[in-house]
């Protein structure tokens, strides 16, 4: 049997994050740059159904069996099972690589969800539909953060931008025009279980005053996208802008992310905001094409620890 390739990319969230957890929309575009990759490849030689798992970038090498039940991989392994009513794989190793940083915002371990889903599923002759590979990497989402949206596995799952609300059918994006975006990381790791957790907290000492701002980031989103249906894209700047006074209103920004915003603009961009969880991680900032190399250098100056010039177009994302 051929080794099985299968990926997933990462993803950046354009509007909207934290308040989509409390059912507002948000809009996130898959960062095809950077990919998680599982291969699958049969094992002739090992035990029946032996399943070997090898993913050097976290230095694991195991098997499935000694797994604890509740570890992401296992549950995306026993949800592809159950999803395809089989009791368990032919041996096989599954090797997972992912050059998505991680704990940064980027999706990472949704997309590592997602392709080792689709990896295993294709292995075995029966390719699941994105769809499925999505609430598959959901339950892995679930087991890692606790009370996620589902934001992140839709996107990545689906590699298409979405306009995404918690509890409804996805809608796809058509965007109307090409724009340019820099990434940068603090270089902070983020744990988005700590910040939508101590969000959550807040939210319940002042449910009142939470619900208003969330409801203005509904309003942010719902202005983009009309934007990003019709055109006009340097106009989605000061939307970034006032999303990402809320997010700090929230309390899920930290200096390093405020010092990467300002800086952005103060070296030209239209709009810069945090994207993800926040409390570290990636922020980005829109820019006009040609401008995307003066501003990531600028950042990197400012202390991000990477940074990526990528095009949202309406073919993808790289
Ligand atoms: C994390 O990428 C986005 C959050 O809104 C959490 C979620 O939607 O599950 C912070």
């Amino acid at each position: 049997m051929p080794a099985i390739a299968s990926s997933a990319p990462g993803k950046i969230i354009l509007f909207g994050e934290h308040a989509v957890v409390y059912h507002r929309p948000a809009i996130a575009v898959p960062l095809t740059g950077v990919k998680a990759k599982v291969t699958a490849l049969a094992d002739p030689l090992a035990p029946a159904g032996q399943v070997k798992i090898d993913a050097p970038d976290i230095h694991l090498q195991t098997t499935l069996e000694k797994l604890p039940e509740d570890d992401p991989i296992a549950i995306v392994i026993r949800g592809v099972l159950e999803t395809l009513g089989i009791r368990s794989l032919p041996a096989v190793t599954l090797r997972i690589t992912s050059s998505i940083p991680a704990s940064a915002g980027l999706g990472s371990s949704a997309a590592v969800a997602a392709a080792l889903a689709r990896a295993a599923s294709t292995f075995v002759g029966h390719p699941l539909s994105d769809e499925q590979v999505s609430q598959i990497a959901f339950r892995a989402e679930q087991r890692l953060h606790g009370n996620p949206s589902g934001i992140d596995n839709s996107v990545v799952a689906h590699a298409r931008p979405v306009y995404f609300i918690r509890g409804r059918a996805i809608e796809f994006l058509h965007l109307a025009e090409p724009f340019s975006l820099v990434i940068a990381d603090t270089g902070i790791p983020s744990a988005t279980m700590d910040m939508v957790g101590a969000l959550r907290e807040r939210w319940q000492a002042d449910p009142e005053q939470h619900e208003a701002w969330f409801d203005r980031i509904a309003e942010i989103v719902d202005r983009a996208r009309s934007i990003l249906d019709n055109g006009g894209c340097e106009q989605l700047g000061p939307l970034m802008d006032a999303n990402h006074d809320l997010l700090r209103t929230l309390g899920v920004s930290c200096a390093e992310l405020d010092r990467l915003v300002e800086q952005a603009l103060r070296a030209g961009a239209l709009g810069a905001k945090l994207s993800g969880a926040g409390g570290g991680g990636n922020m980005i900032a829109l820019v006009q094409a040609g401008d995307e190399e003066r501003i990531a250098a600028r950042l990197r100056e400012s202390g991000a620890v990477w940074t990526r010039s990528t095009v949202v177009s309406p073919q993808g994302v790289k």
